[in-house]
């Protein structure tokens, strides 16, 4: 055990670090399944916290399913499932090109929304993962300091302050950019917004992956752009071959995707994978909107690689934000347009000329002394462990052929049934039950995926998640039993 002393904190208290710490080590691999951990006296002496601390955290840990008591034994690391479920194959499109219409989507996240209900399909992280007392006082402080600056306009491309955290930070995804080549927009979708206006025109074809995130093709839809989806792995991503042909046809004006750890599949390209995405675009001179809002949330190992990093030509339109690891609210991310950035800051101009200074300073302030890098190690472990769990009731409740998807960072699960089975209706019946999930349709313009949903892994576990999870599997059961019946 790291016997670091544990010291107060704004946005986590010690018993909370003190879990964080055991989660480490069980995450690590250092403590196994079926290990006993140490006694409540040991960590207590060892950690100078109080016993109470020690049996809260453990208690925490009983919570999210990672340990289990032995009675007059002590705490035991919990035994994982003997058998992972198998992984969904490689997707296979209709290969054809598709207007896109998002009625349904935006029914559906609408209703995802409703504050009632246990959001399994949403993928908005839970606000009690985030240093929500260090940001509102950093806001006040922004504010206190530099009151006329707040309150007036400004001008793309944002914020400098921003501009130079952000330019650090992408040295870690291999980027070395400098602060005047970023665009500081609301938040990621502004940004692939801007990007797609920037180089496409009305009625032109994108490719996309698919299963792809359906914001995306909310943009298309707004822009008048049709999309030809691209079969994609679900842990490397977007087929290259496919991608090519369609380049050889002059079928598409660019290509739009998440790079790492994407939505709903998980997937991350290998950094040969992303060279060679980037060789065979500027091959054929069509640009990349990468969106790599799930980069920083990698659970082992470091960083991976932006596309944009491998970009030679200024042909990768990166676009990012902290929505997913400080704050969705805020509405801060950025855009690095490479040669068409000119065009891209004139589009940001005329819809709205900037992003609120208020929170792109508040933002700045918290990268550069907020404690991001301790903050994202303690969030990184804790959407592993929920990850984990969750994958594990899927095991546990669902259907034994569901298969599940096992990505090595972000907070989105894609579950695969037999063909038989229709998320849409599980989607009604879940909502009679107050619960969300993301039904595999809203996936894809061609309206394939009937038989597939997406989870949201981000929700700290919970004995409502359990028991959702529970209704879930059960109510899956009960539809496929009744298509066997009626067959
Ligand atoms: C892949 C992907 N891109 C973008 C977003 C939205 O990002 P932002 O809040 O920064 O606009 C999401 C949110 O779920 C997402 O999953």
């Amino acid at each position: 055990m790291n016997v670091k002393l544990l010291e107060k904190s704004e946005d986590c208290s010690l018993y909370e670090q003190v879990a964080e710490r055991i989660e480490m080590l069980i995450a690590e691999g250092t403590l196994q399944p079926g290990d006993r951990l140490p006694s409540v006296r040991k960590l207590h002496k060892q950690l100078c916290v109080s016993i109470s601390t020690v049996l809260e955290a453990y208690r925490l840990l009983e919570d999210r399913g990672m340990i289990r008591a032995r009675p007059q034994s002590g705490y035991y690391v919990k035994e994982t499932p003997a058998t992972a479920p198998d992984e969904p194959s490689l997707s296979n499109p209709p290969w054809q090109v598709c207007p896109v219409d998002t009625s349904l989507a935006f029914r559906v996240q609408k209703m995802m929304r409703d504050r009632e209900i246990v959001k399994l399909g949403a993928a908005v992280p839970s606000p009690e993962l985030f240093p929500l007392a260090t940001l509102n006082r950093l806001m006040g402080q922004v504010a206190r300091a530099q009151p006329e600056v707040v309150h007036s306009y400004d001008a793309p491309p944002g914020c400098e302050a921003l501009r130079h955290q952000v330019a650090k930070r992408l040295m870690d995804a291999g980027c070395s950019v400098t602060p005047e080549a970023i665009v500081t927009t609301n938040g990621t979708t502004e940004a692939m917004y801007l990007s797609l206006q920037a180089v496409t025109q009305p009625g032109d074809t994108i490719a996309i992956e698919s299963p792809t995130y359906y914001g995306l093709m909310d943009i298309l839809e707004t822009l008048r752009l049709k999309a030809l989806e691209l079969p994609t792995h679900p842990r490397e991503g977007i087929s290259l071959n496919h991608l090519e042909t369609a380049l050889s046809q002059g079928k598409v004006t660019a290509c739009a995707l998440v790079s790492n750890f994407s939505n709903p599949l998980g997937s991350c390209m290998s950094d040969e994978k992303k060279k060679q995405l980037v060789e065979l675009l500027n091959r054929y001179n069509v640009p990349l909107v990468e969106d790599d809002v799930y980069g920083e949330l990698y659970f082992s190992g470091s960083r991976p690689k932006a596309i944009k990093a491998f970009d030679t030509e200024g042909r990768v339109l990166y676009c990012a934000s902290i929505s997913k690891t400080l704050s969705p609210g805020l509405r801060v991310g950025w855009s690095i347009p490479g040669r068409y950035q000119g065009k891209v800051e004139q589009l940001k101009m005329v819809t709205n000329i900037t992003t609120a200074i208020a929170p792109q300073l508040t933002v700045a302030a918290f990268l550069a002394n907020g404690g991001y890098d301790r903050h994202l190690r303690r969030l990184r472990q804790a959407y592993q462990s929920q990850m984990a769990r969750l994958t594990q009731a899927i095991c546990e409740e669902f259907p034994p052929e569901t298969r599940v998807t096992r990505p090595c960072g972000g907070h989105v699960l894609w579950l695969e049934l037999p063909k038989e089975f229709d998320s849409m209706v599980l989607y009604q019946e879940a909502l009679q039950h107050k619960i969300s999930i993301a039904p595999g349709t809203i996936f894809s313009p061609s309206g394939g995926y009937q038989n597939c949903l997406r989870l949201h892994g981000g929700l700290p576990w919970s004995d409502t998640i359990a028991e959702a999870m529970k209704i879930l599997g059960m109510l899956s059961k009960k539809q496929l039993a009744r298509k066997i019946l009626a067959k």
